[in-house]
């Protein structure tokens, strides 16, 4: 029987990751992987390990020709790329978990590790302790993969959960989410959902071949939710969740997008509180599948980086096979959603280009409607986020058939708007 490659770790980052990581490989002696330097940042900050691990010159790691692979755990994204690649480039293996990074550089890293050979994986960027790359990588490895909706970041539904079931306020609730080690050093990442956007993103790739900058995606976080939002989900019924999805439509091409939405109770995602991250995956003859799991937080994200060492032992590399063993899927902006708005003032709201509008509040200072757009007059555009307009997405809210025709001049007749 084959033996299983010894690993000698050199380790970016001792943080929340990297010190679970430390923490976790010394409780699991079976996998032969070992430590040899922990690359940091600042030198005088009191850590629970003994003084000669730690190093801040990264050549130290880089250059050691013992050390086969590199765990690179660090925050910024500049150089975490530069360490990667550089760690590639040397036949390193590479396991990071560092979602931003790979998210803005996927295709010089697809580069690399076409050039290279090296594997990089990465499977806590996304969900943490969910497996979901190595997933969609090799069990839906086919066409049969109609939708994927999922709660990516921790953070927000920890804050979401706590302002929803224990009133706390929203500050108090972030608050807690950085004192528990959930949210990013720069929080906004997390409220603002670019750290969603960007784990959909490469998500995109290994589910659907799609390759996409953040900036092309609509995506938003959780700040525009008003207190008055939580009251119509509660007196609907739903929850508020920040949901990332893609949906395969008649024409083969991807609907994709992160946006808070209305859950409705039969919803598996309204299963997913706190800093949990949940996945449904629709797929053909399988029909519902549901992941869940801790999506942030030191054991979580190391337990994804253990098993990512545990992959390398073998040789494991992602074949990124949607995109290359089979024809990539396209990203479409042609579909229509429907959407709960919520505003101050109607004039900041476009009503001429809502299809149809099927609820109309305007009695309080704080007035709503329910309606449908074409998703053309979200993206790019601002105005569903500006004067402290709040979008959040109804339940099975993408519609692509053109019944929504016969709705259009008579609901806006009906509200009396036009
Ligand atoms: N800030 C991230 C989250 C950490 O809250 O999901 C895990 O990627």
């Amino acid at each position: 029987m084959e033996t299983h490659k010894q690993l000698t770790i050199g380790l970016f980052g001792f943080g929340v990751v990297g010190e679970g990581l430390y923490k976790v490989l010394q409780q699991t002696p079976s996998l032969k992987a070992t430590i040899k330097k922990v690359c940091i940042k600042h030198a005088g900050k009191k850590r629970e390990a003994p003084a000669e691990l730690f190093t801040t010159d990264r050549d130290v790691i880089l250059n050691d020709p013992d050390i086969n692979v590199v765990v690179e755990v660090i925050n910024e994204s500049g150089p975490a790329f530069e360490i990667v690649s550089r760690a590639l480039r040397s036949g390193k293996s590479v396991v990071s978990a560092s979602k931003k990074m790979i998210a803005e550089h996927l295709p010089e890293l697809l580069q690399l590790q076409k050039e290279t050979n090296a594997s990089l994986l990465y499977e806590a960027a996304a969900c943490a302790s969910i497996p979901v790359i190595r997933n969609l990588e090799e069990y839906y490895d086919n066409d049969l993969l109609h939708s994927i909706r999922a709660i990516v970041n921790g953070s927000t539904n920890f804050i979401l959960t706590k302002m929803f079931e224990e009133k706390l306020g929203f500050q108090e609730a972030l608050l807690l989410a950085q004192q528990l080690g959930f949210a990013e050093s720069d929080p906004s990442l997390d409220v603002k959902g670019y750290d969603a956007a960007n784990k959909w993103a490469f998500l995109l790739t290994h589910a659907y071949g799609i390759v996409v900058k953040i900036d092309d995606l609509v995506f938003s976080g959780i700040d525009h939710i008003q207190a008055g939002d939580a009251e119509v989900a509660r007196e609907k019924h739903f929850d508020i969740k920040l949901v990332a999805q893609a949906k395969k439509l008649a024409n083969g091409k991807v609907a994709a997008f992160v946006l808070p939405q209305f859950i409705r109770q039969d919803d598996h995602l309204v299963f997913v509180k706190n800093e949990f991250n949940g996945v449904v995956i629709e797929s053909g003859f399988a029909d519902k599948q549901f992941f869940y799991g801790k999506g942030a937080g030191s054991f979580p994200t190391a337990s994804a980086v253990l098993s990512d060492l545990s992959a390398l032992r073998y040789e494991y590399k992602y074949e990124y096979k949607k995109l290359y063993h089979h024809t990539p899927h396209e990203l479409t902006d042609d579909f229509y959603i429907r959407v709960y708005l919520s505003f101050d003032d109607l004039k900041y709201i476009p009503t001429e280009r809502f299809q149809a509008i099927e609820e109309w509040h305007a009695d309080s200072d704080r007035k709503y409607l329910i309606g449908v757009i074409h998703f053309q007059d979200i993206k790019g555009q601002g105005w569903w986020r500006e004067n402290g307009t709040s979008l959040v997405l109804t339940p099975d809210p993408i519609i692509e058939d053109m019944d929504v025709r016969k709705l259009k001049k008579k609901s806006l007749e009906l509200a009396g708007l036009i």
